[in-house]
């Protein structure tokens, strides 16, 4: 158990959600793996700060804000309240939720770009670039369209072939068309600034042998670093939306330079508000022993284990400590798609279900792999009713009855099988260990299985019958508590996944303040509450509701 000595100082971030659309349940899955590590930290005794922001610049913010015919500082600032709001229905426990439209993320980026100009470590490159002269703007790549120079394929984007898989650069399509405007696009030279990360690969491979990272994850980044690494572009040229870089009139940092300066900034922002803003540049120096990590999804691996370590590196900054990354969720075995009618907004789930069976069923699926996570409406309709219902809120229901009927909701001073309290105790710690290390599929079995034993002992006691004899009444009190301590047991090892039923479990059991320790010390000869349904039964209509059926 942690001892004050020994409390880690951990900062957790998730990846910024872009601040151009709603949230998809793709993100809910990320923020809630998140949120539970967090939870836990917290709920252990680690001083655990969870920190998030929108991510607010780059081409596609901009083209949308014209098309609504707002400015883009009117869009993220409405998209931001929209992200703040669903985060918090889902329970995401963010300490701090900021926008990398900040002063502070100014500033940061800024002075890391600064350092790294003063280390020599930014190029100045010309490089041609197609040009869409309707529009007066360079197109990236994303937002031209024309036929592979390979196998000939029309209508592919400007990096690389859907038919045949060639990557090339986008002024090698054949008869290219602007996808904002339909005109043709020019070649045009422009000036860039350029990241020299192939000089750096010795760093990477120092950060990468002591940084916490699943293994499918290490050997993607080994492959990576056995080719040539190139430099990377950190800029784009007006019109665009992000910060200009200074002294360089009318140039922008790329947004894949300041999104990750992001987390940082957060994290200042965060520190000013509890008056600790102080703290940040020893919390942040080289040798701090403040502990980083970052939830990312797979396909912004490249971006958090290339870059940004050895950015933060570079200009001084302690590097993350871990990467933590997942797959894509699927639903019902299929890519979620809006067009093809296979989607759940955020939004709907939640004017539907409580985020709490799907916090758990997500928990049930997650480990340290990076496989996809398939939403299987059904699996998670049998799931919670079985697990959550069948499993554990059944203990507290089949006991509760007695305590508030027959002993007017007090507790008995004594425990009918302790041992059975002190069994779940050693396996909590088994427990503990999952839960830091990512396996929560794993950590949800056992607690599961703890469900069970707890289940078969009330079926072995039989206090229904135990009951019918009043000689027997001490003894089906004891027996009463005793299942109630197993079921606080759970409920204290499930807080991290399901806060919002914990929390009425809680109530039932007039506790609050509960922390890891907490299942150390037995509740008896208290008073509890009045028993309601803490979670109830998935049904065949909730399911097609979600669909919007
Ligand atoms: O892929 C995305 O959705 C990005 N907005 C993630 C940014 S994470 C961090 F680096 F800022
Ligand atoms: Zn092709």
């Amino acid at each position: 158990m942690t001892q004050d000595s020994e409390k880690r100082s951990i900062l957790v971030t998730s990846a910024l959600p872009y601040a151009n659309a709603s949230l998809h349940l793709g993100h809910i899955l990320e923020h809630t793996q998140t949120d539970i590590w967090v939870r836990y930290q917290k709920l252990y005794g680690n001083n655990c700060t969870y920190v998030c922001a929108d991510d607010a610049h780059g081409t596609p913010i901009m083209l949308r804000a014209e098309e609504l015919k707002i400015t883009p500082e009117e869009l993220i600032a409405s998209i931001y309240d929209e992200h703040k709001s669903t985060f918090e229905s889902f329970r995401i426990s963010h300490d701090n939720y900021h926008t990398t439209h900040s002063e502070e993320n100014k500033i940061l980026s800024e002075r890391i770009f600064n350092s790294l100009k003063s280390k020599d470590l930014i190029a100045q490159k010309k490089i041609n670039q197609l040009f869409d002269t309707n529009k007066e703007m360079f197109l990236s790549d994303r937002y031209v369209k024309g036929g592979c120079p390979v196998c000939h394929e029309k209508d592919q984007y400007g990096d690389n072939c859907e038919k045949c898989s060639a990557t090339y650069d986008a002024i090698e399509l054949e008869d290219p068309i602007s996808v904002i405007s339909g005109s043709k696009p020019i070649i045009k030279e422009s000036e860039h600034l350029f990241f020299r990360l192939s000089e750096l690969k010795k760093e990477i491979i120092n950060w990468l042998n002591k940084a916490n990272i699943q293994e499918p994850v290490r050997n993607k980044l080994n492959e990576w670093l056995e080719g040539e690494l190139r430099d990377w572009d950190i800029s784009r040229d007006s019109p665009y939306f992000g910060f200009e870089i200074p002294n360089y009139k009318d140039k922008y940092f790329y947004v894949w330079l300041d999104a990750p300066i992001g987390y940082l900034a957060s994290h200042l922002n965060f520190l000013k508000k509890i008056n600790a803003e102080s703290n940040f540049e020893s919390l942040w120096k080289s040798d701090s022993s403040l502990e980083v990590f970052h939830f990312i999804g797979k396909d912004i691996m490249y971006f958090h284990t290339l870059f940004f370590p050895v950015m933060l590196f570079e200009s001084g900054f302690k590097t993350p400590d871990g990467v933590f990354v997942h797959g894509f969720l699927t639903l019902n075995g299929e890519k979620m798609s809006k067009s093809r009618g296979n989607f759940i907004s955020a939004e709907n789930y939640i004017n539907n279900l409580d985020p709490d069976y799907l916090r758990y069923f997500f928990a049930s699926k997650l480990g340290r792999g990076v496989d996809d996570i398939d939403l299987n409406l059904e699996d998670f309709k049998q799931k919670s009713n079985s697990d959550l219902v069948n499993k554990y809120v059944n203990i507290a229901s089949r006991t509760a009855r007695f305590l508030n009927k027959d002993f007017e909701g007090i507790l008995s001073k004594n425990l009918d099988q302790p041992e059975l309290l002190e069994e779940f105790r050693e396996k909590s710690k088994i427990i503990s260990d999952l839960y830091d290390g990512l396996e929560l599929s794993k950590a949800m079995k056992e607690i599961m299985s703890l469900a069970d034993k707890a289940n078969q002992y009330i079926d072995t006691k039989q206090p229904w019958v135990l009951i019918k004899d009043e000689n027997n009444k001490e003894l089906v009190h004891a027996i009463c508590t005793t299942s109630l301590n197993l079921f606080r047991i759970i409920t204290i090892l499930l807080q991290p996944v399901i806060p919002g039923f914990t929390q009425k479990a809680f109530e039932f059991l007039n506790e609050d303040n509960i922390s890891w320790k907490s299942m150390e010390t037995p509740l008896t000869g208290c008073k509890i509450n009045e028993f309601s349904p803490i979670v109830t039964r998935i049904d065949e209509n909730h399911i097609n509701n979600l669909l919007g059926n």
